[in-house]
């Protein structure tokens, strides 16, 4: 079966947290046992502020842990103040998250700059995270699979499918992010079947390699409910993220879960 071939991975979004690098090490090393114990089922990777990228990545050195950045900027280098280039990354970490739900709403990111970020990144040789997800009017009104789909084909239409390996979907509905409010297991997994969907459609069978995850109010709790659908590949997690014992224990039921999901 085509899921089985995709290793489940586990984002940790640390957003603009924690304030002090000490505490960044602490959450990584906290985090770091589990994913050892249990790496060859799920692939973890931590995304803290930039800031603490290097002191973090010290701390994870020979734990298979990798990091990512939470933003990058399209453009190579020049007069952009303020900004971090992919090819800047590339040197200190693996990863990269763009399009997530808070850089569209509180910095007014469009499915346009989204697209081009995700192919600067994707052209430095990063790993790429791209999020999409409608927000709660938009999911009353029943718009998600149509924003959903605008949002991924506007990113795909600047990837190749020889990228693919490198290309990872999360799906996380707006208001489920931060808000305690996971979405329904039966109502994620209809959107992460229209995303790889849409990726069917953009890359053919290449589209098998990239891995669709679901992300908003993932925890130690209901994780299982995820990986547990054949459109999952993992879940990028923010606030249970942070807590290294609960993280922790998230690692354990991902890995328990492909285990039963591989026989
Ligand atoms: P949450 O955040 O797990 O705290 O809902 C998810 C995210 O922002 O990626």
């Amino acid at each position: 079966m085509q899921s089985r071939a995709r290793r489940p991975l586990l984002a940790g979004n640390w957003k603009m947290n924690p304030l002090a690098a000490a505490d960044a090490v602490e959450l990584a090393r906290g985090v770091s046992r589990a994913a050892r114990e249990h790496a060859s089922q799920v692939e973890v990777a931590l995304f803290p502020p930039f800031p603490w990228l290097l002191p973090v990545r010290g701390a994870l050195e020979d734990t298979g842990v990798e990091v990512g950045a939470q933003d990058c900027f399209w453009e190579r280098a020049g007069a952009f103040t303020g900004e971090v280039s992919p090819a800047m990354l590339a040197g200190w970490c693996g990863w990269v998250i763009v399009g997530h739900s808070e850089r569209r709403t509180v910095f007014g990111e469009t499915d346009e700059q989204v697209g081009l970020k995700a192919a600067a990144a994707m052209g430095a040789g990063l790993r790429v995270i791209v999020c999409v997800g409608e927000r709660e009017d938009q999911f009353v009104a029943g718009q998600t699979e149509e924003v959903v789909s605008r949002q991924l084909d506007i990113a795909l239409q600047r990837l190749s499918a020889s990228g693919a390996d490198r290309l990872v979907v999360a799906y996380e509905p707006v208001w489920a992010i931060g808000t305690g409010r996971n979405a329904e297991p039966a109502l994620a997994d209809r959107t992460m079947r229209v995303v790889r969907r849409r990726l069917e459609r953009a890359f053919g069978t290449s589209a098998d390699a990239v891995r669709v995850l679901y992300g908003g109010s993932v925890n130690a709790a209901n994780v299982t409910a995820y990986v547990e659908l054949e459109a999952c590949d993992g879940s990028l997690v923010g606030g249970a993220s942070m807590k290294a014992d609960e993280f922790s224990r998230m690692i354990a039921a991902v890995a328990a879960a492909s285990g039963s999901r591989a026989t």
